[in-house]
């Protein structure tokens, strides 16, 4: 079969090279894809923009026409199936695996989100929704101790401020509804209470549409728990990032914790996809706390996480392309998964100035002998040189040379039988990447790792 990925980040190089694993997968096209898959096993990049989605729907269909009709398209970041992307293509006639537009609320906002939770009894943070600011400031001064505050819309990561006193939280709310600084994302806000504990994600398989609901066979099927890590440096402190790495499975969750987990947050979950009529063919991701009450829904994403993914699908024994396929074929209840035992560890590489600004187009070098048998980079800030033609004199520029375009260059994922063997592989993995300002957390996987003391060191 034929797959396509769509997207560019590491999450996407993980997907394409998770399908090109599969025996039953003879390609992978990413669009665009990223200097990582440009290379890799099967792949192929086509460089069209995911923003320009009539492009996205027109390039997938002619490289879908006269392929197996067991190919299938998977969309990876959340803004493009915001905008309809699995809708367009579905139209098409295309087998995809990504959440419909309607699904995708549920991440697109923070709103839909929370009024979803509570239609459906699912475990969350205490919240209320504002479009007035002066309202969301009386509600601020209403409560005591600190408070939450989330721009409705996306915002790539920026759209939550942790405030530890009233003051921080009424700047929030002014910047986000009064300076507009996220745009629209900003215009309603939902102050939610603060929770304490520690976070862990849960990626999922969804295959929810009402006929297989009627048929009884619509369902969620959990993966192995993850854990990102949001801060910059060691020890949880430093600005929040877009993630500086991540572990499976996580640390800290009790069969207990698991089983309320089950029972308060996926079945109501699932029971209210059913109970909203959802076409719903994907990933979902449980942002959650684990508090001392038991575990809380911080979010839902429509999508696999980054860097979660990264540290997942090296763990996934059993084939990633056959569960992709039952997904949109509804047998995710008859497609067992196997994991294997066992951590994978997956540390990110950042530019210098990152999560603030940095240089783009510096050479990265990747040792490939040193990376290590049982390791794989996984790129995602960096693209592939492609200046043809003989150098100029004075002229460095080496194509095909990688070099960064991002501020997550990359992240290097190993898996271990122990936390510390599979730490071990993937840092020593990292040592084989250099450029130039390369930084990463050392701690990634180390227990306490993902927990800070200090409340506002993000904000
Ligand atoms: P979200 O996009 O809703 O997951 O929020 C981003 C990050 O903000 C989370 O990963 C948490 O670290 C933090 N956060 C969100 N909601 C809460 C909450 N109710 N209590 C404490 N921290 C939170
Ligand atoms: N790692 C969190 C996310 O993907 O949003």
């Amino acid at each position: 079969m034929k797959t396509i990925v769509i997207g560019t980040g590491g999450r996407e190089h993980a997907i394409a090279w998770a399908l090109a694993k599969s025996p039953l997968v003879t390609e992978v096209v990413c669009i665009p894809g990223n200097g990582g898959t440009a290379v890799a096993d099967k792949c192929r990049n086509i460089g069209i923009s995911v923003a320009e989605i009539a492009d996205v729907v027109a390039a997938c269909k002619a490289e879908m026409t006269n392929a197996p009709p067991s190919s299938f398209i998977v969309i990876g970041p959340e803004d493009p199936l915001a905008q309809g992307l699995a809708d367009r293509l579905a139209d098409e006639g295309l087998s995809v695996v990504g959440a419909k537009r309607r699904a995708a609320e549920l991440e697109a906002s923070k709103d839909t989100a929370k009024r979803f939770m509570s239609r459906h009894g699912v475990a969350c943070a205490k919240s209320a929704t504002f479009s007035d600011v002066t309202d969301a400031i009386a509600e601020i001064n209403a409560c005591s101790g600190p408070v939450v505050v989330k721009a409705d819309g996306l915002a790539a990561g920026k759209g939550v401020v942790v405030a530890p006193d009233a003051e921080t939280a009424i700047r929030a709310v002014r910047d986000f509804m009064v300076d507009n600084t996220l745009g629209s994302a900003g215009r309603k806000v939902v102050i939610e209470e603060y929770l304490e504990g520690e976070e862990v994600s849960i990626l999922a398989a969804v295959s929810v549409t009402p006929e297989l609901a009627k048929a009884g066979k619509a369902a969620i099927v959990p993966f192995v728990t993850a854990r990102d890590h949001k801060r910059l440096r060691d020890g949880a402190e430093g600005p929040n990032t877009g993630g500086m790495g991540a572990i499976a499975p996580a640390s800290g969750i009790s069969a207990e914790v698991y089983e309320r987990f089950r029972s308060e947050i996926l079945e109501p979950t699932l029971q209210g996809l059913i109970a909203d009529e959802l076409d719903y063919r994907g990933f979902i991701f449980f942002g959650l706390m684990v508090t001392k009450n038991g575990p809380r829904l911080l979010e839902y994403n429509v999508r696999l996480g980054d860097p979660e993914t990264q540290a997942v699908l090296p763990l996934l024994d059993s084939d990633f392309a056959v569960l992709c396929r039952s997904i949109i074929d509804g047998t995710i209840c008859e497609t067992p998964l196997v994991w294997k035992d066992g951590f994978c560890c997956a540390p990110v590489a950042v530019s210098r100035g990152y999560p603030g600004s940095y240089p783009k187009g510096l050479p990265v070098t990747i040792d490939e002998t040193s990376v290590g048998p049982d390791a794989a980079i996984f790129i995602a800030g960096a693209a592939r040189n492609r200046r043809e033609g003989p150098s100029r004199q004075g002229d460095d520029v080496v194509p095909g040379q990688l070099v960064t375009t991002g501020g997550r260059v990359l992240a290097a994922s190993a898996c271990g039988a122990t936390v510390e063997e599979a730490r071990t592989r993937a840092y020593r993995a990292l040592e084989a990447v250099s450029f130039e300002g390369m930084f990463y957390r050392k701690d990634i996987g180390l227990p306490g790792a993902a927990v800070s003391g200090n409340l506002s060191a993000g904000n």
